[in-house]
Parts: structure tokens; C-alpha cells; sequence
């Protein structure tokens, strides 16, 4: 589904921020990376969909080189890979309704007969757990936590395949954050969507993810299925991380 090879990204003013990092996400599979701040998950997502410089390496999306992607390419990109991000406040334009957010979403998706974007905007909005008649609202009456189930919604509309979310739980209380990390594998299992799930939380990660990468200032030190890495870790860094492990495994547990 997703393979970065080789993959160096760096910022105009010289900094590179993604300096050699290789990774795979299978169809329906997740992986999780997780690192520091400043390891450059983010800026890894950010080449993903082509909102980065990549200086040098490979990005296939099934199978199809992404790097620099323009025009015909570009778009079936964007109907293959969403990112959402931690703060949908930033992503979401404040003078339109969610309703209309959505729809305009579901028009970007790959023509389809009989759709109804109306229709079909109910429906995401309903998939993502949130009550019905909430599409004439506006972003700003929405608590954190709904405002991250809009964002999935937008992100679903164009029917990707690839979902990149880079910490998107991060801002919310533990208790609505496992609500939504639920919701993810619920829309995971249904949709056989394929994750590339970004958290700084290790225990979001071992929840959410089958196998995990683990980055360290632009590179990835160590990466391997979930449980392996997790239960004998080999790189000191990646030790370092569990010793630091916070407490979400209960909440999500309950
Ligand atoms: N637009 C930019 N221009 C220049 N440097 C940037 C830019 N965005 C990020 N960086 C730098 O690139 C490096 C990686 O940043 P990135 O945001 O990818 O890290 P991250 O792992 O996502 O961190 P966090 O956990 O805090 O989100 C950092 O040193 C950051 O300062
Ligand atoms: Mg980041």
C-alpha cells in the first residue's frame, strides 16, 4: 500500500528534517511510529501526501512513485492518502458548517452513480459516531473530541485506502481519547483501511498498531511487529521510551 525508501526531506532553510527513513504499511495493516519531539514524524507524513520537500528518496502509493506528483497524479493521491492532524480547529474553515465541509469533501472523491452528496455527508457524519442533525453546526460549537470525529469524516469522504494520523488523540482528555482511538479500529475493521499512525504515546501506539517504527532525529533506530518491540526492545533509545510508558491502557481497557 505505502512504501518510503530511502526518504530525505529537507526544509528550505537547510535543515533536513527526515534523513534516510524506510518504512511499509501493508493494505488493512497499521503501523505505528512513534519518537520524540522533533523526530521528524510529522515532516515523514508531510512528504507522504506531498506537503513536504522531499530532497531525495522514494514515496510508492500502491504502487505508484508519489514524489512531486502534479496534476491527474496529485489528485489520485489525495483520494488514496488523508492526513489528519492533532487540531482539526486548524484545518476545519470556521464560516462553514460541518454539513458543508463534509459535502464539499465528498465531492473530491472518485465519481460514483447514484451519490448524493447530501446524503452521503448524513451517512459519514453517522459513521463517525456523531448524532444526527449536527451538519448545519459550525466547527467552533463542537467539543475537541467531535471536532476529531469531522476530521475522520472529511477524511473518509474521498474513500481512501491509506489514513495517516499524526497525533490524533494527543489534545484530548484519556477518557474521550480512547473513544476515539475505538472508533479508529472500529473504521479500520469496516473499511480494511490501511494506518500509518503517528503518536508520541507509546501506549496509544501498542493499542492501535501491529507493528511500530521508531524514529529518533530523522531516522528510524528500530521497528519491528508491536509485541516484539515492546516486549524486548534493542535499541536504547526505543528502552528509554517504555520506561516511560503513561497510563492510557487502562482507560482504553475498560
Ligand atoms: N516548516 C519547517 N521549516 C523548517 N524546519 C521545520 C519545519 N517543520 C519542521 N521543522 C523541523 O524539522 C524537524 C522535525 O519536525 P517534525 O515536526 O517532523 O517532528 P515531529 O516528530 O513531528 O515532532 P512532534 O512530536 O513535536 O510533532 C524539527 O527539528 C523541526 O523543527
Ligand atoms: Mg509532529
Amino acid at each position: 500500500m505505502l512504501t518510503v525508501s530511502d526518504l530525505v526531506v529537507a526544509y528550505p532553510n537547510g535543515r533536513v528534517a527526515v534523513d534516510g527513513v524506510s518504512l511499509q504499511v501493508g493494505a488493512g495493516e497499521t503501523l505505528g511510529l512513534v519518537g520524540e519531539s522533533g523526530s521528524g514524524k510529522s515532516t515523514t507524513a508531510r512528504a507522504i501526501v506531498g506537503l513536504a520537500p522531499v530532497r531525495s528518496g522514494a514515496i510508492a502509493v500502491d504502487g505508484v512513485d508519489v514524489v512531486g506528483a502534479r496534476g491527474e497524479r496529485a489528485r489520485r493521491l489525495r483520494q488514496t492518502v488523508q492526513l489528519v492532524f492533532q487540531n482539526p480547529l486548524l484545518s476545519l474553515n470556521p464560516r462553514m458548517t460541518i454539513g458543508q465541509t463534509v459535502r464539499e469533501a465528498v465531492g473530491c472523491a472518485p465519481p460514483s452513480p447514484g451519490l448524493v452528496a447530501a446524503a452521503e455527508a448524513e451517512r459519514l457524519l453517522g459513521l463517525v459516531g456523531l448524532p444526527p442533525g449536527v451538519s448545519d453546526r459550525y466547527p467552533h460549537q463542537f467539543s475537541g473530541g467531535q471536532l476529531q470525529r469531522v476530521a475522520l469524516a472529511r477524511a473518509l469522504a474521498v474513500r481512501p485506502q491509506l489514513l495517516i494520523l499524526d497525533e490524533v488523540t494527543a489534545a484530548l482528555d484519556v477518557s474521550i481519547q480512547a473513544t476515539v482511538l475505538n472508533l479508529i479500529r472500529r473504521l479500520q475493521r469496516e473499511l480494511g483501511l490501511a494506518l500509518l499512525y503517528i503518536s508520541h504515546d507509546l501506549s496509544v501506539v501498542r493499542y492501535m498498531a501491529s507493528s511500530v517504527a521508531v524514529m529518533r532525529a530523522g531516522a528510524i533506530v528500530e521497528s519491528g511487529p508491536t509485541q516484539a518491540l515492546y516486549d524486548a526492545p534493542e535499541h536504547p533509545y526505543t528502552q528509554a521510551l517504555l520506561a516511560a510508558i503513561p497510563t492510557l491502557d487502562r482507560a482504553v481497557a475498560s
